[in-house]
């Protein structure tokens, strides 16, 4: 069976390190699920320090990028693949604005209130547009649907 009738989106979270060695996965992952989101990927990694400059090459002329860098690579992360009809903007809605210090006055309910400290160890990210949500995803997991038919076809490695 095969559900072709809602229109689901697909987004990326990842808790970052703060977020797993505070013990903050079970509550978050608990907050995703009530709220409707369905984890359909999941995997636990430490980044290094090439792959997080990647990751966040959009910010690597910014003052922070260098101390966000050592940041995520400070320990284990946990990425996720969350999807849901208007994944991508409800995301960003529960994880709250970007500094967690504010985000505990302006968005108490959000997860960055809940487990971020501040502007830098904020705790999850979120694919910020339906562009950020596609490279994020391609990332960290494998996307390619054609992978089963092209497999038989490439040479033998041996
Ligand atoms: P950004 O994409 O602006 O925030 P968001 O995660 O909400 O999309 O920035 C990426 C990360 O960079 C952010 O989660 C934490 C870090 N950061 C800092 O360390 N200092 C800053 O001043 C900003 C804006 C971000
Ligand atoms: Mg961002």
């Amino acid at each position: 069976f095969c559900d072709w009738s809602t229109e689901k989106e697909a987004t990326l979270a990842i808790i970052k390190p703060d977020g797993v060695l505070g013990n903050h996965t079970d509550a978050i992952k608990a907050t995703i699920l009530q709220s409707g989101f369905k984890i359909s990927r999941e995997k636990i990694i430490q980044l290094d320090k090439d792959s997080a400059s990647s990751f966040y090459a959009e910010h690597s002329t910014k003052r922070f990028f260098d101390s966000l860098v050592k940041y995520v690579t400070s320990g284990p992360v946990l990425v996720m693949v969350l999807e849901k009809e208007n994944a991508i903007s409800d995301w960003r809605a529960l994880i709250g604005p970007t500094d967690g210090s504010k985000a505990k006055i302006t968005h108490p309910n959000s997860i960055r209130a809940m487990c971020g400290t501040d502007v830098e160890k904020n705790c999850i990210h979120g694919s910020d547009s339906p562009q950020s949500a596609q490279r994020e995803i391609s990332f960290f997991f494998d996307t390619s649907t054609s992978q089963w038919f092209a497999l038989p076809l490439q040479s033998p490695i041996l």
